[in-house]
């Protein structure tokens, strides 16, 4: 469920008109709905009260300030993927007690501020990485939680991309090889490994291949020695973005539970879609329709460059105008939704019924909260867009948007070449 919503015809979020904000901010912009964000997050962690999980909001997924101060403002940790989130992180005021950091290629700088920082747990992908950690620990004079990731070998239905927990996948530490890390955790003197994470993939719709992996994890926990004390199982809920029938947080719960409450290890949880993907839309103009032979193309002032998901992983995304007309009883055309940059791969959909629209009409790109900003780029040097939430009724531009001037920010011409 999410806080947009069409009234008589117009697209609200929460209480304030979205072409309000499209003639005050002017498109592109994401729009984000703060109710909406905050209400997912209570969803996930009312469905593991029981075992009071810590849920660590996954930054990638949107790195925003005002975004990542909502949810630390419920309580919410932070899961980071390098220094610059750990900077955010730390500028959005989140108790460094509460960051988890992933990835497999930390550098050795990295590591150091995190130890700086005091963070809860590196999530370890490894044995170079925990070879490189324990050194750091040690001339630091510290010592440091470390999670293993597992890779447990399941297969999930979702895209390629985003499949993680495979062999195939580069991402963490198979049984075998984990096992004896743990058989030589002598040999990391200034390391306490004691969590384990995993984290399978993502958009997965179903608990099926959780269960499987837990299943597994089980398996392994009942051998490993007895100082771990947390199970991170990362994030990876589906969320709606066309006809999908996503797993409730509620569901999920209560599929998973019964095998982590057989762990007694300490839960955390490092959600980013779930929570911030349909709090968030992206609103953009239509600059012209174009005829073609046999198409119909529909060009918006959004790009690849802005909205990524489509062109990088074939992601659908509903598109709604904002402002529906002859009460959604409009003639509908097929269309593909094209952006300006110079790339046929430019699209935010292809072959697409939607009502009719003409030149200067506002839509709305749905479920964009997540993996919508964070993606963007300036290619095709076009400025990034602006960003703006919804509180109540009164909507805050959280980040501006980008002028020429960002665009060569740090570049220079060598005298040679003036
Ligand atoms: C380690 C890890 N944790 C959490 C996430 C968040 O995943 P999602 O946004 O699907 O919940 C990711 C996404 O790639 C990840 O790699």
């Amino acid at each position: 469920m999410h806080e947009f919503r069409h009234k008589n015809n117009v697209l609200y979020c929460e209480s304030v008109r979205v072409p309000d904000i499209a003639e005050r901010v002017k498109t592109p912009f994401y729009l984000y709905s703060h109710h909406t964000l905050v209400d997912h997050y209570r969803k996930i962690k009312r469905a593991f009260k029981s075992v009071d999980a810590l849920i660590c909001f996954s930054m990638k997924a949107n790195s925003s300030l005002a975004v990542c101060r909502a949810l630390v403002n419920e309580g919410a940790g932070l899961d980071i993927v390098s220094g610059g989130e750990l900077y955010k992180a730390l500028r959005v005021g989140v108790d460094p007690k509460k960051i988890v950091y992933a990835g497999i290629g930390k550098t050795r700088r990295e590591i150091e501020e995190a130890m700086k920082a005091d963070i809860l747990f590196f999530n370890v992908e490894s044995l170079p990485e925990l070879i490189l950690l324990d050194s750091v620990a040690g001339s630091m004079r510290r010592i440091v939680n470390v999670s293993l990731r597992l890779n447990p070998d399941v297969a999930v239905k979702t895209h390629r991309y985003i499949v993680t927990g495979t062999s195939e996948s580069k991402f963490g530490i198979g049984f075998e090889a984990a096992r004896r890390i743990f058989e030589r955790s002598d040999a990391f003197p200034n390391l306490r490994i004691n969590g384990l994470h995993l984290h399978i993939g993502s958009q997965i719709t179903h608990s099926r291949p959780y269960v499987r992996a837990l299943r597994r994890v089980y398996a392994f926990i009942k051998k490993a020695p007895r100082n771990l004390q947390y199970l991170n199982i990362g994030g990876g809920l589906g969320i709606v973005y066309g006809n999908e029938r996503p797993q409730t947080a509620h569901r999920f719960a209560k599929a998973v539970l019964p095998i982590i409450k057989k762990t007694k290890l300490k839960l955390i949880l490092e959600p980013g879609r779930f929570v911030a993907g349909n709090s968030g839309i992206l609103v953009t103009k239509v600059l012209y329709v174009k005829e073609s032979l046999n198409k119909r193309f529909v060009i918006i002032d959004a790009g690849m460059n802005d909205m990524v998901r489509p062109s990088f992983y074939g992601a659908y995304h509903n598109i709604q105008p904002v402002v529906r007309k002859s009460h959604g009883r409009a003639p509908h055309m097929v269309v593909d939704v094209v952006g300006p940059v110079c790339e046929s791969g430019d699209f935010l959909a292809k072959n697409r019924r939607l009502p009719m629209v003409i030149e200067g009409d506002i839509l709305a790109v749905m479920g964009a909260g997540a993996y919508g900003y964070t993606m963007s780029s300036n290619y095709n040097s076009r400025p990034r867009a602006a960003e703006v939430m919804v509180i109540r009724d009164r909507f805050y531009t959280i980040r501006e948007r980008e002028i020429y001037r960002d665009l060569i920010k740090g570049e220079v011409i060598p005298r040679e070449l003036r």
